[in-house]
């Protein structure tokens, strides 16, 4: 059996993947992890979990020793708007704990990493509109740089020392369970929150704002069909474009009004716009669906009507 360490375990993707993970693998074969945030009841509960910084390599190795760690999956990060905020945070743990990962991976032979990037990787240089998976990586934001370089690191890890990494540049995540931390595309999320909680948003990027984004469930499917994927068969390893869907923050609105007429956003950007606007519009996903046969279920249609009704369970 896998004993997979999941670093990250308590933001947006670790909270949820931690537990999908043990149901598919086994609790005690799911090691979760985070830096300081406090998990959920039942992440503590259903497994193992370990408190510590992914910049702090001693208690990385020990940690992989202590539970015979085999796949390490990667969810530490610092997002866009934070980064934008602490570049010099973002590159420390963006890239200083992702070498400590590379690192121990190389010396335990760790069997797999799963090292996730982002739409970031791309910049006002790239085309928008169906963003080919080899294209333009010149990212304007701290958050891009070490994305990218991260993809080239994690590439040149496979070259070099044969280690098996596989990453997936994943769109803005829109979930109900854990709020994203300080990225562009949260704006996607807040939505629906506020619309359930006060009937109106404040949209901090302009309604004509198109971004690619993708539904958790299908996000938690991507990364495990990823991490399933036969090695063998990947021609491309740490940078797989994926695509779930995309929209305008208009169209979300109106998507919305179907089951709240009225639902009201009013829009007042701020910086987070100019990163919003160097982002594509819509990703060509055509290596991962080849690849390893990558499928997305959720449209805004279907994401909407789950959204608002696990949102009213949850808030009311
Ligand atoms: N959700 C991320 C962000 O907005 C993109 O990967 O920063």
């Amino acid at each position: 059996m896998k004993k997979i360490l999941i670093i990250g375990a308590v933001g947006q993707i670790g909270s949820e993947l931690t537990l999908k993970m043990r149901e598919l693998y086994g609790n005690q074969n799911v090691i979760a992890s985070t830096r300081k945030t406090e998990p959920s009841q039942k992440i503590k509960e259903s497994g193992p979990f370990e408190f510590f910084d992914v910049m702090d390599r001693k208690k990385l190795e020990a940690v992989c020793d202590k539970y015979k760690v085999d796949h390490i999956v990667n969810m530490a990060a610092i997002l866009s708007a934070v980064g934008e905020k602490d570049p010099m945070f973002a590159w420390d743990v963006n890239m200083n704990g992702l070498i400590n990962i590379l690192e121990t991976a190389r010396e335990k032979k760790i069997k797999q990493i799963l090292m996730p990037s982002s739409i970031a990787v791309f910049g006002p240089g790239t085309p928008r509109v169906n963003t080919p998976q080899d294209t333009v990586l010149k990212p304007t934001t701290m958050y891009g740089v070490t994305k990218v370089a991260g993809e080239l690191l994690c590439d040149y890890y496979v070259r070099k020392y044969g280690v098996d990494i596989r990453g997936l540049r994943y769109p803005g995540i829109i979930s109900h369970e854990t709020l994203p931390g300080g990225g562009t595309t949260d704006y996607a999320v807040a939505i629906y929150y506020e619309a359930i909680q006060h009937g109106k948003y404040t949209c901090f990027v302009r309604e004509s704002t198109k971004l690619p984004m993708m539904y958790m469930p299908d996000c938690l499917k991507a990364t495990i069909d990823l991490f399933e994927a036969d090695f063998s068969k990947l021609k491309h390893h740490s940078d797989f474009n994926v695509a779930g869907m995309s929209f305008t923050v208009g169209e979300m609105a109106t998507e919305i009004r179907k089951h709240m007429p009225d639902f009201k956003i009013d829009y007042q950007p701020d910086f987070r716009q100019a990163i919003a606007d160097s982002w594509p519009e819509s990703i060509d996903d055509t290596a991962a669906r080849e690849e390893w046969g990558w499928k997305p279920a959720y449209t805004l249609a279907s994401m909407t009507v789950d959204m608002l009704t696990e949102l009213k369970k949850k808030l009311k």
